[in-house]
């Protein structure tokens, strides 16, 4: 590849040169030049469109998707292949935006080996730009970064660790917690993460893990400190299906807008006002007269069979 040819090298969108992209790199810019990051998770092409032609700088196609597009009770069932089938249906809509995909639970918790295969994958076969890994894991941040693999790390409520955690409860209440959570920010900015996801911790703590770090901290549930917010985007316009989370807040009611749309049109077919004869192709005129045409001339037999 030749460096005058890459369609990067003036940080252009390889889809659109016309757009800035936005990398790991100006996420820490902005952190230190004091701008909010804003984040939201996408999981298909539409809504990856509309998030990213917002101006959204981070895409995360999260592995919530295991409950709000797939419907299950939690995030632990998704796998690598269902993962990468949305992350390369997101990819295509961006063009903008910083595109990170989830590792789900299983493909980074045996060997720092076959994390980073499974981390490759996303990047070689559905263009991820970085994966976001749960937990503080040292030596597979290490890894990944080695391996040129932009890594985002996500501490506090994991809700990959919900057996473990024996529920979905706010972390880092303790002083003890308080020193961990803070000890294992600093590891992971250490091993070479590009961003920190800080999910249900207090306020205050992720305020001063966000003091402490030079890279971004994305929180959710994690107060207004942080460099950046991030939202499921099913919560943000009520289409999860569950109870609103303190942090969640709702910026449109999605659901009332569908159920509306979907009654009317139940409605339209059953009383036969959908579609419309505007809504329908019609013959071209002279097919039309040729047919009637035809018609009124089988019609006489019809009438001398009967006699
Ligand atoms: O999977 C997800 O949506 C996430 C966000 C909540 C950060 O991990």
């Amino acid at each position: 590849m030749s460096l005058t040819n890459f369609p990067g090298s003036a940080n252009s969108s390889p889809l659109d040169p016309a757009i800035t992209k936005v990398t790991i790199p100006a996420l820490a810019e902005m952190k230190r030049q004091g701008k909010p990051i804003s984040a939201l998770t996408a999981y298909d092409y539409a809504t990856a469109r509309l998030v990213d032609e917002a101006g959204i700088d981070l895409v995360l196609v999260g592995d919530s998707l295991a409950m709000v597009v797939m419907g299950h009770d939690n995030t632990l069932a998704v796998t690598v292949d269902e993962m990468l089938h949305h992350t390369r249906a997101v990819r295509r809509a961006v063009r903008r935006a910083l595109v990170v995909a989830d590792m789900p639970f299983g493909s980074y918790h045996g060997t720092v080996t076959d994390g980073v295969a499974n981390a490759v994958r996303f990047v070689k076969e559905a263009g991820a730009e970085a994966v976001k890994i749960e937990g503080p894991r040292i030596a597979l941040v290490q890894a990944l970064t080695d391996a040129e693999i932009p890594v985002v790390g996500h501490l506090g409520l994991t809700p990959q660790s919900v057996h473990r955690m024996g529920g979905y409860r706010v972390q880092a209440k303790t002083l003890d917690a308080v020193h961990q959570i803070k000890a294992d920010a600093r590891a992971l900015e250490e091993a070479g993460a590009g961003v920190v996801v800080l999910e249900g911790i207090p306020r205050e703590v992720a305020a001063e893990i966000t003091a402490e770090l030079t890279i971004p901290t994305i929180g959710i549930g994690a107060g207004p400190e942080c460099d950046g917010q991030i939202l499921v985007f099913h919560d943000m316009v009520n289409l999860s299906f569950a109870p609103k989370a303190k942090f969640a807040r709702r910026y449109a009611d999605a659901a009332s807008l569908f159920r509306a749309a979907i009654d009317h049109y139940r409605e339209d077919v059953e009383h036969r006002a959908f579609p419309s004869d505007e809504e329908s192709y019609h013959l071209p005129s002279a097919v039309k007269k040729e047919m009637q045409a035809e018609q009124s001339s089988v019609q006489p037999i019809k009438h001398l069979r009967k006699a």
